[in-house]
């Protein structure tokens, strides 16, 4: 008997509605209670819900008709798109969504291709089709020409009123294939963790999808690439709440509680399987690890936190296994971690949570990305922050790390984009023309260019029409130099930065600028300098405080003191 449980997954650009759609099905299924809908409930984080964005990939299992549906809600912002790989390895379909009033955006593609390589069945749909701008024509075009699917293929919805959603439902249970073609449940149990998280209660919960096999409560399960040992804990499936069950069945995607304590024993991408059979299976593909590209520096204003800092970051990387961090001293602040991110919004989010979920004050450096560095003496080391920077003289080759950049634009604003790219040293490589006067701009560029406003930049040359997304490529040799900022003719370690040779003295310049309109004046003349190797490539001086004549007027003549 073909089973009766359908897995599927909604992909999409930022914002296209994959978590309103969810709250559709959701509903529509009855799977959340009237009472305790709310706008994307399947954005657990108070986070996620205020900037109306998803972080974290989400399962919920909802019942329709007498099939059992799990649905794997993913982020759409480029940063998070190994959440979105991590979900497609539990699906056998995705819904591609499409805003109607958008079209194809640079996350549709890199999503779409990401499902691609999963070899998953692709569901289009057109979303938010209520909306008087929606260009339905036009976007199904869009679509037909990416997929070379049929017309009637492209179903339409509108996560809004909920139009589209019972055919949509019923498409899903067409068009999935089921999750098993043979028995695979009287085999050894392997399961995949997709997710794990770290919980108050529960401590390490694995969330996981069901290969083969079966799992009960009370189980010892192994896990096969750490070989940690333990005894599952509550197993369930998620409703989107923790919902416990008897057991979890071939097919299935829900949770264990592991019963470990420890991070490390429990990482994403391994495989479950009960103890007694550990000699008889092989593990599953797990991933590939998520390479953090982006380094900052993260202290606690005081010095005293610097375990609860420490325990923070213990928890969140069980969350977010992208995160890498390691511990750190500088002179001027002290001792803190060196951490990793998938990019600035990633970086953005962690020292939100570390601010919010742990009570933490936090100094942040700014972020740079990894040099690898061959010096003269045949060693060659990665530096991720510019201290680490060996003197000029040492190096025989620097490198920086590049990536391939989309970027889907209307046509009008062709010329400007270009320009931007090309200030920001990125290589035109090719152009691709769209339906509806849209083209898709493909570079190559390096990933510092990306780091500092370079989103907002495109988004504002393009009037908010532009999208990008980018893939890493690998290192190519960079002429950059360390700049080394001076204060009283003192080098100030943590505000040395990396830049490209050619842009010293301009960059130079704006820091010791910066310097001198927000740093406090002293009693004396402050001198402000930027040097590379040992040279002064610009200067300021923040002039002395002016005496305080008011000083002695306590109380005395009170309309000369207004005068001053
Ligand atoms: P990320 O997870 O951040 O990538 O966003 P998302 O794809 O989950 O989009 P979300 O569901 O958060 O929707 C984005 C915005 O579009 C919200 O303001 C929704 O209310 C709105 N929206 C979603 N679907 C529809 C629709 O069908 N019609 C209309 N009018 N608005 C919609």
């Amino acid at each position: 008997m073909d089973s009766k449980i359908r897995n599927f997954s909604i992909i999409a650009h930022i914002d296209h509605g994959k978590s309103t759609l969810a709250d559709r099905m959701l509903e529509h299924t009855k799977t959340v209670e009237d009472r305790k809908m709310k706008d994307q409930v399947l954005d657990r984080m108070d986070l996620e819900r205020e900037r109306g964005i998803t972080i974290k990939l989400q399962p919920v299992t909802m019942k329709y008709r007498d099939f059992i549906f799990n649905l794997i809600d993913t982020p759409g912002h480029v940063d998070f798109s190994y959440e979105v790989s991590r979900s497609l390895a539990a699906v056998e379909s995705v819904l591609l969504l499409v805003d109607a009033t958008q079209g194809i955006q640079a996350q549709t593609l890199a999503n779409l291709y990401l499902a691609m390589e999963q070899d998953l069945v692709i569901i289009p749909v057109i979303n938010k089709i209520d909306l008087p701008a929606a260009q339905v024509e036009r976007v199904e075009k869009e679509i037909l020409d990416l997929l070379g699917c049929k017309k009637e293929e492209i179903l339409k919805t509108s996560a809004k009123t909920g139009e589209g959603v019972p055919e949509l439902l019923d498409a899903v249970i067409e068009k999935t294939p089921p999750p098993y073609k043979k028995e695979v449940e009287s085999l050894p149990l392997r399961a995949l963790i997709f997710d794990s998280i770290y919980d108050t209660y529960k401590g390490v919960v694995a969330y996981v999808r069901i290969v083969e096999g079966k799992i009960k409560r009370g189980e010892k399960i192994s896990l096969m690439a750490t070989e940690s040992q333990s005894e599952a804990g509550e197993i369930g499936v998620f409703s989107p709440d923790y919902k416990p069950t008897e057991e979890l069945r071939a097919g299935e995607i829900g949770y264990i509680s592991t019963g470990f304590k420890e991070v490390s024993d429990c990482r994403v991408g391994d495989t479950v399987t009960l103890s007694k059979d550990k000699e008889k299976v092989k593990p599953l593909k797990g991933y590939k690890e998520a390479k953090p590209m982006v380094f900052a520096g993260i202290f606690p204003q005081e010095g005293d936190e610097l375990k609860n800092l420490r325990e923070a970051m213990d928890r969140l990387k069980l969350n977010d296994s992208a995160l890498l961090y390691e511990s750190e001293h500088s002179e001027a602040l002290g001792f803190g971690f060196r951490c990793g991110f998938l990019g600035v919004l990633h970086l953005e989010i962690i020292v939100e949570r570390l601010k919010r979920e742990y009570d933490l004050n936090l100094i942040v450096t700014v972020p740079s990305v990894a040099y690898r560095i061959q010096k003269k003496n045949g060693e060659e080391t990665t530096i991720r922050t510019p201290q680490k920077m060996p003197e000029p003289g040492e190096t025989e080759k620097i490198e920086e790390p590049w990536v391939s950049l989309d970027i889907i634009s209307p046509e009008e604003y062709l010329g400007k984009i270009m320009e931007l790219v090309k200030e920001k040293r990125g290589i035109y490589k090719n152009t691709e023309f769209i339906e509806g006067g849209r083209v898709i701009l493909y570079y190559e560029m390096p990933l510092a260019s990306i780091l500092t406003d370079f989103y907002d930049k495109i988004k504002s040359v393009s009037s908010g029409f532009a999208s990008i997304n980018y893939d890493y490529l690998g290192y190519r040799e960079a002429d950059v130099v360390k700049m080394d900022i001076l204060v009283a003719e003192e080098p100030e370690e943590s505000l040395a930065t990396i830049v490209y040779r050619d842009e010293a003295f301009q960059k130079g310049k704006e820091v010791v600028q910066i310097l001198k309109d927000t740093l406090p004046r002293q009693m004396f003349v402050l001198k402000l300098q930027a040097a590379v190797g040992g040279k002064v490539v610009a200067a300021e001086r923040l002039s002395a405080k002016r005496k305080d004549v008011t000083a002695k007027l306590y109380g005395g003549d009170v309309s000369r003191k207004r005068k001053l």
